[in-house]
């Protein structure tokens, strides 16, 4: 370890994993600890708030000690803690900010309220050498949206969706297929089998200006389809998905077009298309954005499966992008259950 690296602690609490993570100014993850709560919450078929609430107070001190001990660091060696302070479920996002302000005023270390999607747009930069500004894609189990990160703090909404985030689209899906939250895993493995023309799904808002996305209508399609079918046959399971997935994908890249455009117009020196969030796990969604990218001479940088699903590191590493920009929270800080990213500069403030 070198004496002067900076060394943040991070900590997730906004769904269903407990996670902590260390990671050093020059983007060294020293750990990165998550625990999943799939089994508490697998007899509901979905994440259950008070439950993720719960487990989030029951495992998050051992958490933490497991960075710790992974790193080889003590409390004292830490240079500050960076918490998710929203959105989220709330019970969840509670317990990670009260533990990190406690830990923060212990140690009398900077306390960083970083916002989740936030942390997602900036995972990026973390394993690769990505400047601002940058079109991004950011999926996940509850948002769906292009945004142009223009600096730390500092982000453009272009479009998203009026309705559903494909993340809740796989996982509702899956949930009628008879599998456990989350679906987007298990619905890109069955795929993987199938024929992607076995049927024929909507594709909602696909040429119109903009880039919104709407998927509450494809995901009544869907469960149509599973309600009139062999829902449990293998073979119906894996056409079925293949064709969902493909039907995702165009329209990915149909909005993806309009993004670029739009971006482009407000901000010509972009170069590169960021995907992040759980949703960017997919390969087959990768693989169709590159070719988009690639066509509008754009290049897609997609963080490693490990860091697009909810993780510490993805916080800390918000952390550290904060403290370089001088934008450092305070132990008054209240979580929040919705925070969007514009103005995001203005509400964390900025130190003199
Ligand atoms: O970012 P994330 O871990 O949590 C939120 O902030 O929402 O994203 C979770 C979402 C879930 O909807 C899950 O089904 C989806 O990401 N997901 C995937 C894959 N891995 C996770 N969707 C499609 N393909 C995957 N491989
Ligand atoms: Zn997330």
């Amino acid at each position: 370890m070198v004496e002067e690296d900076m060394i943040i602690l991070g900590i997730e609490t906004s769904c269903d994993e407990t996670a902590a993570a260390l990671v050093t100014d020059d983007k060294r993850i020293l750990s990165n600890i998550v625990s999943s709560q799939f089994q508490e919450h697998k007899p509901f078929g979905g994440v259950v708030p008070e439950i993720a609430a719960r487990a989030h107070l029951i495992h998050i001190e051992f958490i933490i000690q497991r960075a710790l001990q992974e790193a080889n660091l003590s409390l004292d060696q830490i240079d500050g803690v960076a918490a998710t302070g929203g959105p989220g479920l709330i019970g969840g996002v509670i317990v990670g900010v009260m533990i990190g302000k406690g830990l923060a005023m212990a140690k009398n270390i900077p306390f960083i309220p970083i916002n989740h999607l936030e942390a997602h747009a900036l995972t990026a930069r973390l394993t690769g050498d990505v400047p601002f500004p940058y079109l991004l894609l950011l999926v996940s189990g509850g948002h769906c949206q292009f945004l142009i990160v223009e600096d730390v703090g500092v982000y453009t909404y272009l479009g998203g969706t009026l309705d559903d985030a494909i993340g809740e689209c796989l996982d509702k899906t899956a949930r009628l297929l008879g599998y456990p939250y989350p679906g987007g895993p298990t619905i890109e493995k069955l795929a993987l089998t199938g024929n992607p023309e076995a049927f024929a799904l909507p594709h909602p808002l696909k040429g119109q200006n903009g880039c919104s996305f709407s998927f509450s209508g494809l995901k009544t399609a869907a469960r149509k389809i599973i309600l009139e079918n062999e829902a449990s046959s293998p073979s119906f399971q894996a056409d079925f998905c293949a064709s969902l997935q493909k039907t995702i994908g165009e329209i990915l890249v149909d909005r993806c077009h309009h993004a670029v455009t739009m971006a482009l117009e407000k901000k010509p020196d972009i170069v590169n298309l960021v995907l992040a969030g759980g949703v960017a796990a997919n390969q087959y969604f990768r693989k169709r954005l590159e070719n988009c990218s690639q066509e509008r001479g754009l290049t897609l940088i997609t963080p490693p499966v490990s860091l697009c699903t909810d993780n510490g590191a993805m916080i800390a590493w918000a952390g550290v992008e904060h403290l370089n920009h001088r934008l450092v929270g305070s132990l008054t800080f209240a979580p929040r259950p919705r925070w969007p990213l514009e103005n995001l500069k203005s509400e964390i403030g900025e130190k003199s």
